[in-house]
């Protein structure tokens, strides 16, 4: 290939041997790890063993990527857990489809700004269409929109930030006075995320007891409404609790808004994907009267890390809490195009919901339903599984893709020693879990990779 002006100044971006070589490295370890079926598990290593085999790679003169990419390959990538491993159980893993792995490289190399529609149209489009997909399958009306954020953490705050500043509007427009201070209702099985945005905001969380199975209920709700009143500017429902995968009653929950002034928001970043199968889709009543929903694809939505899909039903709201404005941002925030900068607590933004719309358009919908529908049935028959083993508790009847689960006898230590000889056999990755104080592990199920017979193995080395 032909040098374009190559200097010292441009080395780096000219397109050259170097670069051409460079590229090719690059695609070719990607081609490799994306097809690979055989990747391990790996675990981490200690710190002075990688500066021991790593050393130092920050040189005046560079080390040259061939180097580099060999220090990646073989010491650096095997000291991270391989996270799309089908017998990866713990936390919520993440499965991404190959089109969307594969489809993530195109983002990169697109150079695709994703803030603005002056700068993005094509992406926005794209990112919209599947937001309104979602939207359409979540109940809400055609007019909801969003944007994808980085984290179902980011989209909470970004959803509750919208909350507040609509109830703020609502009662300064009625002339009535402003609560000394704010709070959220929400279970108190509640992700750590909307407890880490109330702190954020600096409001308080009104957390609630949910009935017995860890369902939040209108009944659950309504003394806390009553004893808080205008103060309560947001109620977040849980879709599939990160622990356990329980669905809160959402519907009861939206039936106390004609008697309560409130925003609904429900937090669906791993569990509302699940409205995908008809094997779950009434769990989910009632979210078709939320005011903002989130949903992380780099969960049960099969894409890669990160991005949550923020969801309003009425998106000025969203607009009008977060836009940003700078005079050199006027040209951007003065037209009424879809900016999705102006949907969330951010400003420059990756089209993360790329690698999802190109996976959704390559497949289908369909094939989203059945790999979700995959994970519902199999956890339902591990669940039957360990129910029927001897010296093996459930902790609660799964409604999702988590299975929760004690062994007789074992406490805290037992259980950490047995997941550390999991993942040093390279046979598993399921970390101690606990609830009400006692020690349990879960099988977190979301991977279509993931069989009956690799869970049964683990089982099997619980003795
Ligand atoms: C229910 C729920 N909400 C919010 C989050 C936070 O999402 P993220 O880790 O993408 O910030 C999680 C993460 O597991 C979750 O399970």
């Amino acid at each position: 290939m032909e040098r374009h002006n190559e200097t010292p100044a441009t080395r780096m971006h000219a397109v050259s041997h170097e670069t051409e070589e460079i590229v090719d490295l690059v695609l070719d370890y990607s081609r490799r790890r994306i097809l690979s079926s055989d990747t391990p598990l790996d675990k981490p290593m200690a710190e002075p063993e990688l500066r021991r085999l790593a050393g130092s790679s920050i040189l005046d003169n560079g080390i040259g990527a061939k180097r580099a990419l060999a220090l990646f390959e073989h010491v650096l990538a095997p000291a991270c857990i391989t996270t799309d491993h089908p017998q990866y159980l713990s936390f919520i893993p993440t499965a991404p489809t190959k089109a969307a792995t594969a489809f993530d490289l195109v983002v990169s190399a697109s150079a695709v700004y994703g803030g603005s529609w002056l700068e993005g149209s094509g992406a926005v489009y794209a990112e919209n269409e599947v937001l309104s997909w979602l939207a359409k399958e979540f109940g809400l009306p055609e007019t909801a929109g969003g944007v994808f954020v980085q984290g179902g953490t980011l989209g909470n705050l970004s959803a509750l930030v919208a909350a507040r500043d609509h109830a703020r509007a609502t009662l300064t427009d009625a002339g009535a006075e402003l609560p000394a201070r704010w709070k959220i209702v929400c279970s108190a099985e509640a992700h750590s995320s909307i407890a880490s945005a109330a702190r954020v905001m600096d409001v308080d969380v009104v957390p609630v007891t949910p009935a017995e199975g860890g369902m939040l209920s209108g009944a659950n709700v309504r003394p806390a409404l009553e004893e808080h009143g205008a103060a309560v500017f947001a109620v977040v429902a849980t879709a599939g609790s990160t622990n356990f995968g329980i669905v809160d009653d959402i519907a009861t929950i939206a039936a106390l808004r004609p008697e309560f002034t409130f925003w609904l928001h429900v937090d669906g970043a791993y569990g509302l994907a699940g409205m995908l199968s008809p094997l779950a889709r009434h769990r989910f009543a009632g979210v078709e009267h939320a005011d903002s929903v989130i949903v992380d694809p780099h969960k049960w939505l099969f894409a890669p890390f990160d991005a949550c899909a923020l969801i309003y039903r009425d998106p000025e709201a969203g607009r009008r809490a977060h836009t940003q404005h700078a005079e050199y941002l006027d040209t951007l925030t003065e037209t009424a195009e879809w900016s999705p900068s102006d949907y969330a607590a951010h400003l420059t933004r990756r089209a993360r919901g790329l690698p999802l719309w190109f996976s959704l358009a390559t497949y289908g919908e369909n094939a989203y339903r059945e790999a979700v529908s995959a994970s519902l049935r199999l956890t339902q028959r591990i669940a039957a599984e360990i129910e029927s083993r001897e010296g093996f508790r459930l902790v609660r009847q799964p409604q999702l893709s988590v299975v929760v689960f004690e062994r007789d006898g074992w406490d805290r230590a037992d259980y950490s020693a047995w997941s550390a000889r999991l993942l040093d056999e390279q046979r598993a990755f399921v970390t101690p879990s606990s609830h009400a104080g006692r020690p349990n592990t879960r099988f977190a199920i979301l991977n279509p990779m993931t069989t009956f017979e690799q869970l049964v193995g683990i089982l099997d080395t619980m003795v």
